[in-house]
């Protein structure tokens, strides 16, 4: 069995971030004083209306912009080393493959800059290939794909340098329900099989609920931490998942936080 998540070092460190953007009247406070950690091999969403800063949050942790105040920490680096070590990969809500390359090209793509031969990767690629399930796929281009099929190729192409790490901002969010449901077992496959600690930004508390090991909750206008919410999971398929008590209960105490219905989240609340 696994060692439970809360024992294991802490990966990223998120301490006190303010973020704004503009200035005078249109100042817009993106993030206030948000503060949690991400151990090592957790699954953490961030979760929450628009506009109450997870891009943000997660951009800050990319390197991608710099924190007003606060510090983050990526495996005790400053997120602009993490990124040039390769601690993380990322996914977007769009794929953003190279139009003129091939499945396989797009994938090794980050291999190619950091300079490795073609025949050290090749293994890799095959790994990758079967990881995400298209294999048979190599060789055609972005648009021969569907849109899951192409989040997939993104997914393996942020996995080639073999990050401990995970971003993903709403990578599944564009795709239609049966392609997200599988893509989401899949992701969880994909986790268990390499063990990434993942951020994973979503407004969607199902999608939260299925796959995390704890949910940050986000509000907006500033954008701050409402709650932090451990998730007992069981698993299996959405479909399967999702008709369980534990679920409805689980989807009813996020939904709660939002409307404060909540009297006591027990020991839920983090
Ligand atoms: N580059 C920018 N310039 C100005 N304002 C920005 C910029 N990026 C984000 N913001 C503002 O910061 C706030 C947080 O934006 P952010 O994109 O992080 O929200 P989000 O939670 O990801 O929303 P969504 O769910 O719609 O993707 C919003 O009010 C947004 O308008
Ligand atoms: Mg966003």
């Amino acid at each position: 069995m696994d060692a439970p998540k809360e024992n294991q070092p802490v990966e990223i460190r998120i301490d006190d971030i303010s973020m704004y953007f503009g200035s005078g009247d249109r100042k817009v406070v993106a993030l206030q004083n948000v503060s949690f950690d991400v151990r090592q091999g957790e699954f953490v969403s961030l979760l929450g209306p628009s506009g109450c800063g997870k891009s943000t949050l997660l951009r800050l942790m990319a390197d991608l912009l710099e924190p007003a105040s606060g510090q983050i920490t990526i495996g005790s680096q400053h997120p602009r080393e993490a990124r040039l070590r390769r601690k993380f990969g990322i996914v977007f809500q769009n794929a953003t493959l190279f139009e003129w390359r091939t499945v396989k090209d797009n994938i090794e793509l980050p291999l190619e800059i950091m300079g490795f031969k073609k025949s050290e990767y090749s293994e890799i690629t095959t790994h990758l290939l079967e990881l995400v399930g298209l294999s048979k796929f190599q060789n055609h281009y972005p648009w021969q794909l569907s849109g899951g099929m192409q989040q997939r190729v993104a997914i393996a192409r942020a996995l080639s340098l073999d990050p401990p790490l995970l971003l993903m901002d709403e990578p599944f969010s564009a795709l239609d329900e049966f392609t997200k449901e599988r893509l989401q077992l899949d992701l969880l496959d994909i986790k268990k099989q390499t063990n990434k600690t993942v951020v994973f930004v979503t407004h969607s508390i199902p999608e939260a609920v299925y796959l995390s090991d704890r949910i940050v909750i986000l509000s907006a206008h500033p954008g701050r931490i409402h709650s932090i919410i451990k998730v007992e999971r069981e698993e299996g398929s959405f479909a399967h998942t999702r008709r369980t008590d534990k679920f409805h209960a689980m989807t009813d105490l996020v939904r709660s936080c939002f409307h404060e219905e909540s009297d006591s989240l027990d020991e839920q609340i983090v």
